[in-house]
Order: C-alpha cells, then sequence, then structure tokens
C-alpha cells in the first residue's frame, strides 16, 4: 500500500468543513476517527517529556507572545548550566527519557553554550532524548547541537500565510525563514516538530487549511496545537482567545493528515479547558509535556496569562498527569517515545512474524 492511498484524502472544502463545523456530533466523529488512526500507529500510549524553561530573555517582539522583548513587566531568568543539570537529574529519576529545552531566543545562550548543555545532558542521559526549542538559528548552529547530541527541534510555524504572519510577529521575522529554518532541520535529520496557534488575531479558516496543508508538505515527526491565550501585558493582550473546540478538531485533522505524527495534549488546551489536555487526547493527540523547571521559575515564563502548573513541584505534575492519563484510558509511557515508522503498527508486526 503506498503512503498516499493510507492516508485520510480530504479536500480542501472537507477540511474547511470541519475546521468551521459547529456540530457536535460532527466532531465526535471526526474525534473517533483520529483516535482510530493514532491507535494504529501509538496504541493506547502516551508519551511523557519532561519540559526545562531555561531563559525567558528574548530578542524577539512576537506581537502575541508574554516574553516578547518589549514587554518590560516581565522578570527575566536564565537557569545555569547546573540548574539545568539538575532538573535533568530529578526528570531522569522520576523515569523521563525525553528533555526539551524550551527558551526565549536569548542571545546570551550561544552556540557553544547551547553545545556544552546539550553536550552535557547527552554525556550524562546517552539513553534520553534531547529535544531543541529555542527558536531561529543558522544551518551551521543547527548542525552544531545536532553533533553534540541533539535529536529533536521543535520550532512551529505559527500560521503558513505571509500576511497572518506579518500581523503577529514584527517585520524583521518572516515566514520564508521559519520555514528555511524547518527544511534545514529535516535535512540534519532532526526529528522536528511544528504547529501552530489557533484562534490568533485575525486567522480566518482559510489561513488553518493552510497551515493544514504546510504540515503536510513539511511531513514534521511532531505537531504542537494550542489555542492563542491573550497575555494581558501584549498588544494582543486584550483580544479574545482561540476556542477549545476549535483547537481540538485541529488536532483531529492534524492526526488525519499525519498519522504516525507525535501531537503534543499542550499546556494551553489544559489552561483554557480542566480536561483540555484529556481532551485532547481523545481528539488524537498522545504526548503530554509536564513542566520539570524549577519551582521559583515557573510563574516568568509566562507566554500568555493563566498558565496552569505553576505552582507545582516535577513529582506533582508527572502524578497528576498520570493519573489523568489513566483515567481518560489511556497508558502513560515514560520511555523516549520516538516517532512511529509511517506504517501502522499492525502492518508492521504482520510482516515480522
Ligand atoms: N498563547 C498561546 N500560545 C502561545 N505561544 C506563544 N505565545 C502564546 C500565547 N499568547 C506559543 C507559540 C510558541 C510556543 C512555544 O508557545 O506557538 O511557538
Ligand atoms: Fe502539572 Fe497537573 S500536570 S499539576
Amino acid at each position: 500500500m503506498t503512503r498516499l492511498t493510507r492516508r485520510a484524502k480530504l479536500s480542501d472544502d472537507e477540511l474547511l468543513h470541519y475546521i468551521s463545523t459547529d456540530d457536535p456530533a460532527e466532531a465526535e466523529a471526526l474525534f473517533a476517527r483520529a483516535r482510530a488512526e493514532r491507535e494504529k500507529y501509538y496504541g493506547a500510549d502516551v508519551y511523557f517529556r519532561g519540559l526545562i524553561e531555561f531563559t525567558n530573555y528574548c530578542k524577539n517582539d512576537c506581537l502575541y507572545c508574554g516574553i516578547r522583548r518589549s514587554n518590560r513587566n516581565v522578570e527575566r531568568y536564565r537557569l545555569s548550566v547546573d540548574q539545568i543539570l539538575n532538573c535533568a537529574a530529578l526528570g531522569s529519576m522520576l523515569g523521563y527519557h525525553t528533555f526539551v529545552l524550551q527558551g526565549g531566543e536569548d542571545t546570551y545562550f550561544t552556540d557553544e553554550r547551547v553545545v556544552e548543555i546539550v553536550g552535557a545532558l547527552h554525556e550524562k542521559y546517552p539513553g534520553c532524548a534531547i529535544t531543541l526549542s529555542i527558536g531561529e538559528r543558522s544551518e551551521e548552529s543547527y548542525a552544531a547541537f545536532r553533533e553534540a547530541g541533539a535529536a529533536r527541534y521543535l520550532l512551529r510555524h505559527e500560521t503558513a500565510n505571509e500576511a497572518h504572519y506579518a500581523m503577529l510577529h514584527p517585520a524583521s521575522m518572516s515566514l520564508e525563514n521559519r520555514k528555511q529554518c524547518l527544511y534545514n532541520l529535516k535535512k540534519l535529520r532532526f526529528q522536528v516538530g511544528s504547529g501552530f496557534m489557533v484562534g490568533t488575531p485575525y486567522q480566518t479558516p482559510e489561513n488553518l487549511l493552510e497551515d493544514l496543508r504546510f504540515l503536510q508538505e513539511l511531513e514534521p515527526d511532531m505537531v504542537g496545537i494550542g489555542p492563542f491565550i491573550p497575555q494581558s501585558d501584549t498588544p494582543f493582550g486584550g483580544e479574545p482567545g482561540g476556542s477549545l473546540e476549535q483547537t481540538l478538531r485541529m488536532v483531529a485533522l492534524s492526526r488525519l493528515l499525519l498519522p504516525s505524527a507525535l501531537i503534543p495534549a499542550t499546556t494551553a488546551l489544559g489552561t483554557i479547558h480542566g480536561h483540555g489536555r484529556e481532551k485532547a487526547l481523545l481528539a488524537g493527540a498522545n504526548v503530554v509535556m509536564p513542566n520539570l523547571s524549577p519551582k521559583n521559575v515557573r510563574k516568568l515564563y509566562a507566554l500568555y496569562d493563566n498558565k496552569i502548573c505553576t505552582g507545582d513541584e516535577a513529582a506533582e505534575c508527572l502524578g497528576c498527569m498520570t493519573g489523568r492519563i489513566k483515567r481518560a484510558g489511556f497508558i502513560p509511557n515514560m520511555c523516549r517515545g520516538d516517532v512511529a515508522l509511517k506504517r501502522p503498527r499492525s502492518v508492521r508486526l504482520h510482516r515480522t512474524e
């Protein structure tokens, strides 16, 4: 069977219909299809990533983001190499096998410093996957990170429409460069994560369709989708946020278009609804990213208002998430959780039997 025939072949019209439908029965049918698709590749497993938010300095000024450069109301912090290693040590003790180092675009963390951190983590935890989420850098920088032992990279494209991109970002940033970074990362054989926010100001259903089509073109291994949530100190502080329902439908559609992708039930979804993450799992997501950052800096990494889990210790978040996953009918899995081969499990089993 070719990959094309296995894929849900959804037309633009069908996608636009699901992007916009407000019929709960239709949405539920979509979620059921997405669950079945996820099941084929990953069963009921939900993978854990330990998130280390290591700097909230950022040289960029994205209009939606709480840690944008011109937000003077943020107390800025950077974790030291030792603090980062301590987070990973705690994570390792708790059973994590994936660490995600996420931060603003902080010029203090030069390539050399990032390489030092990645190298140290890689040496200490050779069985763990190291993921970077530190924004746009040159191909050479990405190559150095890969060489040092980083295997995965998260860089959401945010919106795949040029004009919309320009409404959300300062003129110094471009969709073209964003895409180039993603293709460079792929070329370097990173497992690549992209994604977008749902409900950002000026977003149209056609924009969301473009996001889905871009994902199909890029074929990322991971897709992060969360609702836009206004942050009060940003230019979009007074704008409405993205809806739970539409975000869930976008998760489900992404699962249908990229059936073997790793898709997180994002913290932003957990923030706009008490069971947002569980609902995402039921709409086709299969990853959670509990926080491993030190408790005293959690509140400072405020990309948006009312972010959850800022008052909890790492072990509490792990316990909480494990319980939530089980109650939702899924199986917590603390292994590395690499992306599945682009072939359903049942087919693989069949062939090796
Ligand atoms: N609401 C929701 N998500 C946001 N992000 C940044 N700011 C916000 C916000 N106000 C997302 C972006 C970024 C990721 C790390 O967090 O998509 O890529
Ligand atoms: Fe952090 Fe529930 S996942 S407290």
